[in-house]
């Protein structure tokens, strides 16, 4: 029998792949970032210079290419910022992180025929359970008989606030929380009302409001939820 899959949905910036990661780490659980594949997938597709509105040729770049996600517990403080992600043998760990790639991937995370295609490797990923996955609608479409289901949120404002300061961090440009806020909400707009399985809290998930909470605290919640029902 399948192990129990945790699935961590949630809208942009709530601090999703920070937390699953660690309590991936913390429960020795494998992790998939499919938010991760679809970025992936976008890279692609701007690098191959098709247009994100080819459907059919973005199927095809979608059934060929080959998407690899590093999916081992890390050591907490081994752990760099992003997983790492390549794409037909290439490393695009950070490129797919970029502002380019961010504004592009709802339209390109819409198309059915993406997400037959991404969702397929996400399930035969996930199939012997044991793993930590987090994306927009693994509890509700991807896995909707997941043993554990969270939904973690946050205000637009907290997380352009975070976002800003992760930019801070980095040494990269700063961006105004005006600007981060309007990019945080296009995305969820386009991620909630897209036909095929939009971004929603599924009826069975916990709702984590985390606007003051750590990352710490966030990640101890989950052990302990997922403790008590192991
Ligand atoms: O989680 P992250 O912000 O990296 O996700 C990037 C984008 O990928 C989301 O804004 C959404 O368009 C898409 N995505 C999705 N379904 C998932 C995970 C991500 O459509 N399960």
């Amino acid at each position: 029998s399948r192990k129990p899959i945790v699935a961590i949905d949630g809208p942009a910036g709530a601090g999703k792949s920070t937390v699953s990661r660690q309590v991936a780490q913390r429960l020795d659980l494998l992790y998939l970032d499919t938010g991760a594949m679809y970025r992936a997938l976008t890279w692609l597709v701007l690098e191959s210079g098709v247009a994100i509105d080819d459907e059919p040729s973005i199927a095809e770049l979608a059934s060929q290419c080959e998407i690899e996600l590093d999916a081992q517990p890390t050591p907490i403080e081994k752990q760099s910022r992003a997983i790492n992600v390549s794409v037909n043998g290439q490393d695009v760990t950070q490129a797919i992180r970029s502002l380019e790639v961010t504004s592009k991937v709802s339209a390109i995370a819409a198309q059915p025929i993406v997400r037959n295609e991404l969702v397929r490797q996400q399930r035969r990923y996930g199939k012997n359970g044991g793993i930590v996955i987090d994306g927009r609608d693994i509890g509700t479409y991807v896995f909707p008989d997941a043993e554990l289901k969270l939904f973690l949120t946050a205000s637009v404002q907290e997380r352009a606030r975070r976002r800003q300061q992760d930019l801070k961090n980095q040494g990269k440009d700063i961006i105004s929380l005006d600007e981060l806020e309007q990019a945080i909400y296009d995305r969820d707009l386009k991620d909630s009302t897209r036909a095929l399985a939009p971004l929603r809290q599924a009826e069975d998930a916990i709702e984590i409001q985390t606007d003051n909470l750590s990352i710490a605290e966030v990640v101890d919640r989950i052990v302990q939820l997922y403790q008590e029902r192991a």
